[in-house]
């Protein structure tokens, strides 16, 4: 089953998309994480996506197309896998239904997460990502063992640049004029199934296995 997790910058999307893909076994594919990747490797996909990247913009939709296209044609993602930020724009969500149809692969659901801005702010401001591994952390909600390292790599943890405040207003806007009407498209198709994503990590994975038909027992 193909999953998409829709939603604000912060959501939760991410965190939720690595325990529900550690639960069904199947993959995570994070954009972000792909591109931070390329960045951090200074490829030159990385070098053309890094100032749209600290800025809270979107990096150009061909690139992120065809490093969609490419991850999910790989054979661990045939039995299904879980999208985390992708599609986000009307090209990209029109390119997505074409790869799936060449692919025959079915789009199971949209999951989209709902949540209030203070909250989404909050999470923001306080996450922490590790430079080693990209496991991601939070100052309150989510603390590592020992303060500034990774639980999982002992690697140093920092702030992303687009967490910053400029950053975070310009990725509200861009997912307000880009990625919220594709609520719509998904509706239309029937695919879509909103969660509410505020209060606890926990809660929000409870409310998210009953949606995908994996109610906790
Ligand atoms: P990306 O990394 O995908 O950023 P995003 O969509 O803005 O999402 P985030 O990673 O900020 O948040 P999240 O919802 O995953 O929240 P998380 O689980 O980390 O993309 C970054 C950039 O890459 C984009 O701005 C763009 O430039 C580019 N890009 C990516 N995809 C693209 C595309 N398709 N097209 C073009 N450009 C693209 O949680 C946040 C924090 O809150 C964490 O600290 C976490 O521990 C904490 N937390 C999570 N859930 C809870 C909870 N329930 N309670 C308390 N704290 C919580």
């Amino acid at each position: 089953m193909i999953l998409v997790f829709l939603g604000p910058p912060g959501s939760g999307k991410g965190t939720q998309a690595k325990m529900l893909a550690e639960k069904l076994k199947i993959p995570h594919i994070s954009l972000g994480d792909i591109l931070r990747e390329e960045v951090r490797q200074g490829s030159d996909i990385g070098k053309r996506a890094r100032e749209f990247m600290d800025a809270g913009k979107l990096v150009p939709d061909e690139l992120t197309i065809e490093l969609t296209r490419k991850r999910i044609s790989d054979p661990d993602c045939m039995s299904g896998c879980i999208i985390d930020g992708f599609p986000r724009s009307a090209v990209q969500a029109e390119a997505f239904d074409n790869m799936l149809d060449e692919m025959k692969l079915e789009l199971g659901k949209v999951i989209y997460f709902k949540v209030d801005k203070e909250q989404v702010v909050e999470r923001l401001s306080g996450r922490r990502s590790c430079k080693n591994c990209g496991a991601v952390f939070h100052v309150k909600y989510k603390r590592p063992k020992v303060e500034n390292k990774c639980d999982l790599c002992g690697g140093e943890l920092y702030q992303r640049k687009d967490d910053e405040e400029k950053a975070i207003r310009t990725r509200f806007e861009v997912y307000a004029e880009q990625t919220k009407p594709l609520i719509e498209r998904y509706q239309k198709q029937n695919k879509l199934a909103a969660i509410d994503a505020g209060g606890s990590i926990e809660s929000v994975f409870s409310r998210l296995l009953s949606v995908v038909g994996y109610g906790r027992n």
